[in-house]
C-alpha cells in the first residue's frame, strides 16, 4: 500500500519524489519494527490487553518514526507540486497519514492512558480508525487514482469524492465506542458512535457510487483487464462489508453478534475483501506500466477467483456459525454446545482460508513475473492531466 502511495503521489503532483533516501529508511523502519515487534509478541513481550497495538512502545516508535517520515515525504513532495490543484487521491492519503500519527501518538502516550473505562474507550477509538483512518482512505486515495488511469476516462465526480472524504473525517472519528457496546462504558457514547456508525452510510454510497459512476458503460474493458476486476470487487465489497459493520453497529444485532465468529467475518469481509483487492488491483494495474512485464493473465484470473470464492466461503461459514453461536448463548444453553455447533464452520472456514493462501502463492508467482528487470528503468513520464 505504501509502495502504491509512493507512486502515485508524484504521478498526480506531476514532480520526482522529494527524497528517495528518505523512502528507503522508511521501508527499512517499518520492516524492522515488524520483524522485532513479531519477535517480541512471540517472547511475550508485548501490551496483552490492548488489541492492534500490542507492540511495546519502543518497536513502535520505530513504526511511527517511519510513517512520519514518509508522510513528510509526501507532503514535500505535494507541496512542490507541478498542477495547482491536490488532485483528490492526495486528500485521502494525506488524511490517511496525518491521521494515523495523531492516532499513534493518543494510543501510546502515557497521559492518554488510564486504567479501567477511559483505556478502554481509547482502546475503540485506536482500534477503529486504524481500520478507518489509516487502511481506508489510503486505498480509496489509490483507487482515484488507478481507477480513472485504467479506465482512460476522469473520475465521474470530483465533489462527491470530496462530500466522502468530509464525511469520513467527521463520521469515522466518532465511532469507535461502537467496538464497546453494552460495556460499561458512558450509555450516551454508545449512542453517539452507533448514530455516526449509521451516519457512514452517507459516505460508503458516495464513496462507492463515485467510483461505480466512473466504471459505468465500461463492463467490456473490466471484463477484459486482469487488474479492474479486482478493483470492482474492491469497490463493491468496500459498500456491502462497511454496510454490514453499521448493523453491528445496532444495539440489537450486536445483542447477538458480539464476541461470536460473526466479527472475524465482517473483518475479513472489509480488510479483505475490500483493503486486499484494492491493493492487489492496483499492483497488477501499475506494476506492468512500471516494468513492461505482465503477469500471466490465466493466473491473474485463477488468482481472482481463488481469492475471492475463498474469502465468501470462509467469512459465510463464520457469518452462520457466528449467528448461531451468538444465539445459543441468547438462550443460554451449556456452552460447549456452542462450540460444538461451530465444528462444520470452522471446517469450511478452513477450505475457504485454503483457497485465500493458494491464490497468495499464485499472486506471488505474478509478482514475480511482473519485476523490473533493469534497475535502473527510467518511469513513464507523468500523464496525470487526464485525471483532474
Ligand atoms: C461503515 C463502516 C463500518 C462500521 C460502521 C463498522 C462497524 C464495526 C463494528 C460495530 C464492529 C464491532 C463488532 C463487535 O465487536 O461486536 C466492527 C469490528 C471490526 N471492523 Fe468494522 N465497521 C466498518 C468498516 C470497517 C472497515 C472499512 C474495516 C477494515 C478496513 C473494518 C474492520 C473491522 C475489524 C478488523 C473489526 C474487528 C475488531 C476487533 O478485533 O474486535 N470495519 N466494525
Ligand atoms: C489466507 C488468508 C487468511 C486466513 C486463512 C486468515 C485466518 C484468520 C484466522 C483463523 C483468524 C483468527 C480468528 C479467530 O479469532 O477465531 C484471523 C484473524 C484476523 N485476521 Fe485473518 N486470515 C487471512 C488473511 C488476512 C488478511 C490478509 C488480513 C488483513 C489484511 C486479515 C486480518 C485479520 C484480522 C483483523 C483478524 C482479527 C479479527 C478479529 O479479532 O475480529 N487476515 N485470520
Amino acid at each position: 500500500m505504501i509502495a502504491l502511495v509512493l507512486y502515485v503521489v508524484p504521478k498526480t503532483s506531476q514532480r520526482r519524489l522529494y527524497s528517495f533516501p528518505l523512502a528507503w529508511t522508511s521501508l527499512i523502519l517499518i520492516n524492522l519494527a515488524v520483524i522485532i515487534g513479531g519477535l517480541c509478541l512471540m517472547g511475550g513481550i508485548n501490551n496483552g490487553g490492548q488489541e492492534y497495538r500490542e507492540y511495546i512502545w519502543p518497536v513502535m516508535a520505530i513504526f511511527a518514526a517511519g510513517v512520519v517520515l514518509t508522510a513528510y515525504n509526501l507532503i514535500r513532495t505535494i507541496a512542490d507540486r507541478g498542477v495547482e490543484e491536490i488532485y483528490i487521491s492526495n486528500w485521502y492519503i494525506m488524511g490517511g497519514f496525518l491521521w494515523t500519527t495523531v492516532l499513534m501518538t493518543i494510543a501510546y502516550l502515557p497521559f492518554y492512558q488510564q486504567n479501567g473505562i477511559s483505556e478502554t474507550i481509547i482502546q475503540g477509538y485506536y482500534m477503529h480508525n486504524a481500520v478507518g483512518m489509516w487502511f481506508t482512505p489510503i486505498v480509496l486515495g489509490l483507487t482515484y487514482y488507478f481507477l480513472p488511469k485504467l479506465l482512460n476516462k476522469p473520475i465521474y465526480s470530483y465533489s462527491l469524492g470530496v462530500l466522502a472524504f468530509w464525511t469520513q473525517m467527521v463520521f469515522y472519528t466518532m465511532i469507535g465506542g461502537h467496538h464497546f457496546v453494552f460495556a460499561p462504558t458512558p450509555w450516551w457514547l454508545q449512542t453517539v458512535a452507533i448514530i455516526f456508525s449509521v451516519g457512514m452510510i452517507v459516505t460508503l454510497a458516495a464513496g462507492t457510487g463515485n467510483f461505480l459512476l466512473t466504471m459505468k458503460g465500461s463492463g467490456r474493458t473490466i471484463a477484459r483487464s486482469y487488474s479492474l476486476p479486482f478493483i470492482l470487487a474492491g469497490v463493491i465489497g468496500y459498500f456491502l462489508w462497511s454496510a454490514q459493520g453499521t448493523l453491528e453497529a445496532l444495539r440489537s444485532l450486536n445483542q447477538v453478534w458480539h464476541f461470536t465468529n460473526y466479527t472475524v467475518a465482517h473483518s475479513h469481509l472489509t480488510m479483505y475483501g475490500f483493503v486486499v483487492f484494492l491493493i492487489w488491483g492496483g499492483i497488477y494495474g501499475l506494476m506492468p506500466r512500471m516494468t513492461g512485464r505482465e503477469p500471466s493473465h490465466l493466473l491473474a484470473g485463477v488468482h481472482f477467483w481463488f481469492a475471492l470464492l475463498g474469502y465468501f466461503i470462509y467469512t459465510i461459514a463464520l457469518m452462520v456459525g457466528g449467528t448461531l453461536q451468538g444465539v445459543s448463548w441468547i438462550i443460554e444453553a451449556p456452552f460447549i454446545q456452542s462450540v460444538r455447533l461451530m465444528e462444520p464452520f470452522w471446517l469450511w472456514r478452513a477450505v475457504g482460508g485454503t483457497m485465500m493462501f493458494l491464490s497468495h502463492l499464485i499472486f506471488a508467482y505474478n509478482l514475480w513475473r511482473m519485476r523490473p528487470l533493469h534497475s535502473k528503468r527510467e518511469m513513464p513520464a507523468p500523464q496525470v492531466g487526464a485525471l483532474a
